[in-house]
């Protein structure tokens, strides 16, 4: 299918630049501010079976992992259920427990892809409950499913994905609210969360227009043979995920790496021809992301900071709009986006199609 470019040279531009109104569209009829909550409609799970989940495990592959990534991290902090994210193709071959007191939930833009469908058809075959958060209505995993999100992206074109990543975080977001108030996330939280996820819009609409200076830095960075993405917590899936857009569409190398594992390794690559770029949350950690960059300077490694304010350490900050701390990785992976466009636009990339690539892997 082809969908109309509205005025844009690539679908990867167009589909950045829709992520407010999918935002919008993801959140649109969910919000309950009488209990501080949100309905979702086909979960197919009512609050006695939520509140007997004794651990969620997500499967996705790619990009879709990395949404369920900061899904867990979203889910243990308001639900205070242990979470983790695993790509669905290593969960399938490594004969996993699978134990009935676990929510499964597959990710899936496309609700296509093969390791993620297999997983889902092994965990239903061993008895288990699985959900999907999906983009792509009535696809195979929504089918197999027993209940989930859709995250109404609306149809994302470019091989790689951006809008549905951004709306597969928000639709986390949802679910880990509607789990934390079945539970024990407080009225008071329940409140400030939504109040987060309401200022999402507007706050993507005004990170894209720092477009312009983000070009610059890309155009910059093009020259890069290799670069290493860090963060930690909540920033770490964001470095991921940055830095698989960039090998993706730009064909870069990058590495993403716990900040605090630098020691442990990545240290030995700094130098001047290796740039950096750290996700500076201002949260708790800022102290210790402070200190990495500290560490990286004092090696003549480059940095770019993205943060949400002005860092001395580093040579340049793309400075985000804060929300709450546990809503920040949506809006922090939203530059980063902008960063691997105009650098493989900068050379020369077929971005809409990367080589070697596919928008949804049906096989195995
Ligand atoms: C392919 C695409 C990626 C995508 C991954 C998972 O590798 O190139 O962009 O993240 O599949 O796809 P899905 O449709 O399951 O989210």
């Amino acid at each position: 299918a082809s969908y109309d470019m509205g005025g844009h040279d690539t679908y990867m531009h167009k589909e950045i630049h829709e992520q407010a109104d999918a935002v919008d569209r993801v959140l649109r009829g969910r919000i309950d501010d009488r209990f501080s909550t949100v309905h979702l409609g086909g979960l197919n799970l009512d609050a006695r079976e939520a509140r007997q989940i004794r651990r969620v495990k997500i499967l996705g592959c790619g990009t879709s992992y990395h949404a369920g990534m900061i899904g867990a991290q979203m889910i243990e902090e308001l639900a205070r259920i242990p979470a983790d994210a695993e790509p669905a193709s290593e969960f399938r071959y490594r004969n996993a427990v699978v134990d009935p007191d676990t929510l499964y939930i597959a990710v899936s833009q496309s609700g296509e892809t093969y390791d993620v469908l297999a997983a889902v058809q092994e965990l239903k075959r061993k008895g288990a409950r699985v959900l999907g958060v999906v983009n792509v209505v009535g696809s195979a995993i929504a089918r197999e499913a027993d209940g989930g999100i859709y995250v109404h992206a609306g149809p994302e074109v470019c091989v790689v994905s951006t809008k549905c990543f951004t709306n597969t975080t928000v639709a986390f977001a949802l679910l880990a609210l509607h789990l934390g108030r079945t539970r024990d996330l407080s009225v008071r939280d329940g409140k400030r969360i939504i109040e987060g996820l309401r200022k999402l819009p507007a706050q993507i609409a005004e990170m894209l227009e720092q477009e312009e200076e983000i070009k610059k830095l890309a155009q910059e960075y093009a020259e890069a043979h290799s670069m290493l993405f860090i963060g930690r917590v909540r920033g770490y899936p964001v470095a991921r995920e940055a830095s698989l857009k960039l090998k993706e569409v730009s064909y870069i190398h990058a590495e993403a790496y716990p900040a605090s594992e630098l020691k442990h390794g990545p240290l030995a690559l700094i130098e001047p021809a290796l740039p950096t770029v750290a996700i500076v949350p201002d949260d708790d950690l800022l102290e210790k992301n402070r200190a990495a960059m500290e560490e990286i300077k004092a090696r003549s490694g480059k940095i770019l900071a993205v943060a949400h304010q002005h860092q001395e350490k580093a040579d340049q900050t793309i400075v985000v709009p804060k929300n709450e701390d546990e809503l920040d990785p949506i809006l922090m992976g939203i530059p980063l986006q902008l960063l691997a466009y105009h650098t493989a636009l900068a050379l020369g990339r077929d971005i809409d199609k990367p080589r070697n690539l596919a928008k949804s892997v049906t096989v195995e």
